[in-house]
């Protein structure tokens, strides 16, 4: 109460304040005041709340910047419009508990307002940049200046909406760089009752620049924004609240996000301290195509194409005169007109690799499939288009647009899924155009095909593993559990891959020819046809199919069913645009793709996988033949372990898989014990594990390393350079600038742990997820287990000896 009545007494608070700025203070109670000339610095000093006038004006303002920056970098402006003409300003609690800025003759220039009268409020600068106003006694926030943001967004700091309290945070850029206050240079997340939302960058209240609706992993217009170690972000969406919020990794260093009325840009500046200059890290829009609506509407906006403008698959522009004077505002318009009264005669043609479009005319919803989604879409004459509305996990949700489709761009990599509505007439046309269009080949793993399967096995759908067991004679592990997979029609799967066309072989083995395929409702697929002639395979048919029928992981590869019909069986999967790992390490053109981060997402990837597969799926399983070849990348790079046609079930709990007398796998990817004895366990799995991520960080195949030095193999060379103490030589040249070290060597060292000569002596898959994951100590390997050149008796009459089909038979000895 006394303190109420001090804060009236302004003379007697300058004095106050007079004998207590000589040292730092962070916070101020109702009886103290903030005058013009001194200043609040937060309890780290990285932070300072104060008077400033901007450039040459004589203009004060009270804000807060960096206290340790030298180039006076403001984050937060209070009287943003409303300056103070002289050095007369002060800050300070009135009775009722709000904040006053009062200017000349004590007139108020700035407010807080609806804050409710609290017995003892103070007002404190926090570490984060944040200026709060707490009610002291219950602990809670009365106002603070993160939910009243100015140009700046810093870590910790909500970019959206409070829907139980109707606030908006958003970001207002600074008129000019003298002038604080908001320009018409905005940038807001959307908020519409069940539309996706997205945030979007304004001139005005024209669009300038959309991010792309949030997609479970980041904004769909922003494939880059990615587990970084700068910094990390999310987006929470839910009934209470919809906002982005970005947090520093390390605590030293500082970065912030800024809008720019001159410039137009919203970028993110890291401060480099050895340069004493603020660097860009990253700015949008970033190119022609991020300018919103650049291509009209139905248009595709590609950097790269010429011209970069072209109109959707089925879309034709709406005058071709002005588009050819590169006009593209009209954009354009379908080729065929959609005939939604008989609405079963349209269907989707999908697309991939797109930034969705503008989500102002979409209804999401989280909790309805892809399936469910389709119809939705299907039975509403102006639903456009669908996708999933978290890509997370094979995607989940539902969004659908209505009406034209606005601002879509096409990324070369991390572009997303959209299903198009196309008219009858127009899907054969796109079907047509799609066979004869790539002939992107993928390398899919080695199955042995052949033996001819008993029609009705499959044919019942519901197959009991009981069943297999009779005709499988490797004595395993069989879950007494249904096999539940859908099956495709022969003739369904010849129309997809235009009769099995040699424009659509993907690839070929000794079990026969894998096709590129689109299904009738856009769907791609790969059909991996077993030849009739093959003479082996049908136990590795089968393994494939009652296994990976039962896998559902992000990081294996899907398998979308089967087709057994008279002579024919074939395997449908999903279909991986971006081909196989060893692709994309082995290849000279795609190697550069491949840059750090990426890399060790995918290490990550197939770690997870294999965990998976070893501890966390229903089954406990072996895989056996892991390699480079056999790990297919989505369109977003993501890693899938395929080909489990030599995959074994373990029994029960235990971990040791067994013995076998017939040793199949791929030379240099296999366990010592393995290939010696034929003893596999999942430990073996672990070794091939070590050797990918060897091949994953140095681009260079296990299998044919030679080193003019020393007649050493891969594992060899490495463990030579750890002993060394050069383990980075190891390393992928092209990775030099992208590469964090740590995370390299942490690498290097767990793969050597992998590839240990004795069983016991590797992690198990848990481990290895943990070591890649955490900075958790660890062991010193020992030498591992590798043999310089291995005499092997291949059996080349039972495999084919292309690089993509490497199963290498070795006779036990
Ligand atoms: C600032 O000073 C100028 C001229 O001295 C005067 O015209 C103006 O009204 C003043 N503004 C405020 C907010 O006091
Ligand atoms: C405190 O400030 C608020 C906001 O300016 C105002 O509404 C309120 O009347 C003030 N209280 C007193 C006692 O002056
Ligand atoms: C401030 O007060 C003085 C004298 O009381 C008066 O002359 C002046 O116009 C006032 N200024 C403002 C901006 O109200
Ligand atoms: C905007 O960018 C320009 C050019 O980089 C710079 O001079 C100016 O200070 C920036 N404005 C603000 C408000 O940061
Ligand atoms: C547009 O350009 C194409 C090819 O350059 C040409 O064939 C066509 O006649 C042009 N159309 C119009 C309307 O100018
Ligand atoms: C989503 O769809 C499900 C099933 O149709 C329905 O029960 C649910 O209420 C919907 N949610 C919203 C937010 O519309
Ligand atoms: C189609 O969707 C629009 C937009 O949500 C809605 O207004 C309209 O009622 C729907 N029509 C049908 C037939 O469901």
């Amino acid at each position: 109460m006394v303190h109420l009545l001090f804060s009236l007494m302004m003379g007697t608070n300058l004095l106050f304040m007079l004998s207590t700025i000589c040292f730092a203070v962070n916070s101020i109670s109702p009886s103290q005041s903030v005058p013009d000339g001194t200043t609040l610095v937060s309890k780290d000093g990285s932070f300072e709340l104060g008077f400033f006038n901007s450039g040459s004006s004589t203009n004060r303002y009270l804000g807060i910047w960096y206290k340790n920056i030298p180039v006076r970098t403001v984050v937060w402006v209070a009287n943003r419009c409303n300056p103070i003409n002289d050095s007369s300003g002060m800050l300070m609690i009135n009775s009722t508990s709000n904040l006053m800025l009062l200017g000349q003759n004590k007139s108020v220039v700035w407010w807080t307002s609806s804050v409710q009268n609290v017995q003892s409020a103070r007002l404190e600068l926090l570490d984060s940049g944040n200026l709060v106003l707490m009610d002291v006694v219950a602990g809670t926030y009365l106002w603070q200046s993160f939910d009243y943001p100015s140009d700046t967004l810093l870590p910790g700091m909500k970019l959206g909406w409070d829907s139980r309290t109707g606030l908006e945070r958003s970001l207002s850029a600074w008129k000019n760089s003298e002038d604080p206050c908001p320009g018409d240079f905005t940038d807001r997340i959307q908020m519409q009752l069940n539309t996706y939302p997205e945030a979007y960058v304004r001139i005005g209240t024209a669009k300038y620049y959309r991010t792309g609706p949030w997609n479970g992993l980041r904004f769909s217009g922003s494939p880059e924004l990615r587990p970084n170690p700068l910094f990390s972000f999310k987006f929470v969406y839910n009934e209470d609240e919809v906002y982005y919020m970005y947090d520093l990794q390390e605590k030293s260093v500082i970065s912030r996000v800024v809008l720019n009325q001159t410039t137009r840009s919203r970028d993110r500046f890291t401060w480099i301290e050895a340069d004493q200059t603020w660097r860009a890290y990253s700015s949008a829009p970033r190119d022609l195509c991020d300018h919103y609506g650049f291509c009209g509407a139905n248009g595709n906006c590609i950097i790269g194409e010429n011209p970069v403008c072209q109109c959707l698959k089925g879309f034709k522009p709406k005058s071709q005169e002005k588009w050819n004077l590169t006009d593209w505002s009209l954009g354009c318009v379908r080729k065929k007109p959609l005939s939604c009264q008989g609405r079963d005669k349209d269907g989707f043609v999908k697309f991939s690799g797109l930034k969705l479009p503008d989500t102002t005319l979409s209804w999401v919803n989280k909790t309805i499939n892809l399936e469910e989604c389709r119809a939705k879409c299907l039975n509403n004459c102006s639903c456009m288009a669908y996708t999933s509305q978290d890509i997370r996990g094979g995607g989940t949700g539902c969004v659908i647009w209505f009406g034209d489709l606005i601002d879509i761009r096409q990324f070369p990599v991390g572009g997303e899924e959209l299903y198009i509505r196309m008219s009858a007439s127009e899907l054969e046309d796109n079907d047509r155009r799609l066979k004869t269009a790539m002939t992107v080949a993928i390398t899919v793993a080695a199955i042995v095909s052949g033996l001819l399967l008993a029609g009705y096995y499959i044919h019942r759908r519901r197959t009991k593993l009981k069943e297999v067991r009779e005709t499988n004679q490797n004595n395993e592990a069989e879950p007494k559990e249904d096999l539940e997979l859908p099956l495709f029609d022969v003739t369904t799967i010849a129309t997809a891959t235009d009769n099995f066309s040699s424009d659509n072989k993907l690839g070929e083995g000794g079990f026969g020819s894998v096709y590129k395929g689109t299904l009738a409702d856009g769907q791609e697929i790969a059909a991996k046809r077993l030849s009739r002639s093959s003479g082996q395979g049908f136990n590795e048919f089968m393994n494939e199919v009652i296994l990976i029928a039962k896998l559902q992981h992000r990081n294996l590869v899907k398998l979308l069913g089967c087709c057994v019909q008279g002579e024919e069986k074939m395997l449908i999967y999903e279909y991986m645009p971006n081909k196989s790992l060893d692709s994309f390490l082995f290849d000279q053109t795609g190697e550069l793709l491949l840059y750090w981060p990426k890399r060790f997402d995918i290490i990550c990837g197939i770690a997870r996988g294999l965990l998976y597969l070893h501890q966390d799926s229903r089954l406990r399983i072996i895989h056996r033949d892991l390699k480079a070849s056999n790990v297919l990348l989505d369109n977003e790079m993501t890693p899938k372990i395929s080909d489990f046609g030599l995959a074994r079930i373990l029994v029960g709990g235990d971990q040791i898989g067994g013995n076998t007398n017939r040793v199949v796998g791929t030379y240099g990817y296999m366990a010592p014990e393995y290939a010696l004895d034929g003893v596999f366990s999942v430990k073996s799995d672990v070794f091939s594990f070590g050797i990918l991520v060897l091949e994953v960080i140095s681009g260079i195949k296990n299998k044919g390393f030679y080193h003019p030095n020393h007649s050493q193999n891969l594992v060899g060379h490495a463990w030579k350079l750890w002993n060394e103490g050069q383990p980075l030589e190891l390393i992928d040249p092209c990775l030099a600038s992208s590469c964090m070290v740590s995370e390299a060597l942490r690498c290097i060292h767990v793969s050597l742990l992998c590839v240990q000569h004795h069983p016991e002596d590797r992690p198990n898959m848990a481990s290895v997820v943990i070591m890649l994951g955490s900075e958790i100590a660890l062991t010193h390997p020992k030498q591992p287990g590798f043999f310089t050149r291995m005499e092997s008796h291949e059996e080349g009459n039972q495999s084919s000896s292309t690089n993509e089909m490497s199963i290498t038979l070795l006779e036990p000895r």
